[in-house]
């Protein structure tokens, strides 16, 4: 058979696709829904909470001892050369925050015990933190506020940063030891647990960005390397704490971000394509398939299998999804689409992909618990509609498909250290002072009270 090439037709054809055409995606006809019906019981079987992690809300003041100290220390590396002390201190602020979150009628809240502070040198436990973190829990406790304990949230002591942190296999010993140690302490108290929060942005941001410490840029081949060391340091820890006493009444998740990006234009896929693979679809297919294939899109020669453990779901009791949006990338740029609005990060409110995120993760058959959601929103003019159609996208999963969401938690309380961008990006549903320290609550924030209420009522 002979092939007819219209050439002239097929160069029409081409510069119509590649001059005009935006790639879709789902949209919903947010005009015609409602949602003031959303209500979700709280109870045990089903958590309402927020999420912190130590360092955004304590600071380096409190954290002397932490990697973040020498790392803002260095010029350029956060917003305004920001440092951030004391941060929102609730290292000595916990009970009336604690008092706040019960206001907002959680029954839940998500926090990090920060190794740093636990283990300041090598090997050398600081017991007053162990004491302090048993006041900040049994001050949860006594107001009927569930714990869960994330022992990773993108910070570690200086001195394992000195040694390679996760860039080296043979490092995972001391972070499984911290772990054990804190689970021996905290096991009779605390049932839910998160041992590394998000290791895919950790890598982004460490090894590729260069946003966090260690600051390396474009490192992709140590960035799989770590990521891999963070799957098996995962496994590690989930085996450990269920060998240990309390263990079998624990439940371990693994927490990752689902960060989705597609491209505005043709020209704007490859880009997304790689950021997709590196970010997102990676770690779900290897906990799909127990191979973790690291490659980079359109680069030849660099998929590799870098890791295999086919039973890797066997070693999460729960899967904690933090979702905040999907990336568009527009003319190589951070964007959306015209009808979309844009948070104060560099992406759209965008909860069709909250769904759309619940239902992939859904296929892991186990539970999920929303582990963090929220808008970063100066202005607060965005904060009550996204938290408004977040939450319906999460009760139409729930109706729809019988997603089996166990807890929501909100990121986060009050304004804190947004990473690389210190105080400048408001992620609080109370707007905090950081010279007084006073906590408000937001307008926009008000309205996630009437979502949740207690099955008895
Ligand atoms: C992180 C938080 C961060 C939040 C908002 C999450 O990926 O776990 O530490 O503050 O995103 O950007």
């Amino acid at each position: 058979m002979k092939l007819h090439i219209n050439f002239k037709k097929t160069l029409l054809f081409a510069v119509f696709f590649i001059s005009g055409q935006a790639l879709a995606r789902d949209a919903w006809d947010w005009k015609n829904i409602d949602t003031s019906k959303v209500v979700f019981n709280i109870s045990d079987k089903f958590l309402f909470g927020v999420a912190n992690a130590e360092l955004q809300v304590s600071g380096t003041d409190n954290l002397p001892d932490s990697n973040w100290k020498p790392w803002e220390e260095k010029p350029g590396t956060i917003d305004d050369n920001q440092k951030s002390g004391v941060a929102c201190d609730f290292w000595n602020r916990y009970k009336s925050d604690i008092t706040l979150i019960k206001g907002l009628g959680c029954n839940a809240f998500r926090l990090s015990i920060d190794w740093s502070a636990i283990e300041p040198r090598k090997g050398l436990v600081d017991v007053r933190a162990v004491q302090h973190y048993h006041d900040v829990i049994d001050s949860m406790l006594e107001k009927g506020i569930t714990p869960m304990v994330t022992l990773h949230h993108f910070v570690h002591p200086q001195w394992f940063e000195e040694l390679g942190a996760f860039e080296k296999e043979e490092n995972i010993l001391y972070f499984v030891k911290f772990c054990a140690f804190v689970f021996e302490k905290f096991g009779s108290k605390i049932h839910l647990w998160c041992p590394i929060n998000e290791p895919c942005p950790y890598v982004l941001q460490g090894y590729i960005t260069g946003a966090f410490p260690p600051g390396q840029m474009v490192s992709f081949t140590k960035a799989g390397v770590v990521l891999k060391n963070l799957l098996i340091a995962h496994t590690l820890v989930y085996r450990t704490l269920k060998a240990m006493p309390h263990g079998k009444e624990a439940q371990i998740g693994f927490i990752h971000q689902y960060l989705n990006f597609e491209g505005y234009n043709p020209w704007d896929k490859p880009i997304a394509d790689v950021f997709r693979h590196v970010m997102n679809t990676a770690v779900l297919e290897f906990i799909k398939t127990g191979r973790y294939i690291f490659s980079v899109p359109y680069v030849p020669f660099t998929s590799k299998i870098l890791y295999q453990d086919k039973n890797f779901k066997n070693s999460m009791d729960f899967i904690g999804l933090n979702y905040y949006s999907e990336v568009i990338i527009r003319n190589f740029q951070p964007g959306c689409y015209d009808h979309e609005v844009m948070t104060d990060m560099p992406y759209a409110s965008y909860p069709e992909g909250f769904y759309a995120a619940i239902k992939d993760v859904s296929q892991f058959g186990k539970p999920i618990y929303i582990t963090e959601n929220g808008i970063g929103d100066a202005r607060d003019d965005r904060r009550e509609l996204y938290i408004k159609r977040y939450l319906y996208a999460m009760k139409k999963a729930m109706v729809d498909f019988n997603a089996d969401i166990r807890g929501y938690f909100y990121w986060t309380l009050m304004d804190n250290i947004e990473w690389e961008h210190g105080t400048n990006q408001k992620f609080g549903l109370y707007q905090t002072d950081f010279v007084t320290q006073q906590r408000t609550l937001r307008e926009g924030a008000k309205c996630i009270k009437q979502f949740f209420k207690p099955l008895t009522a």
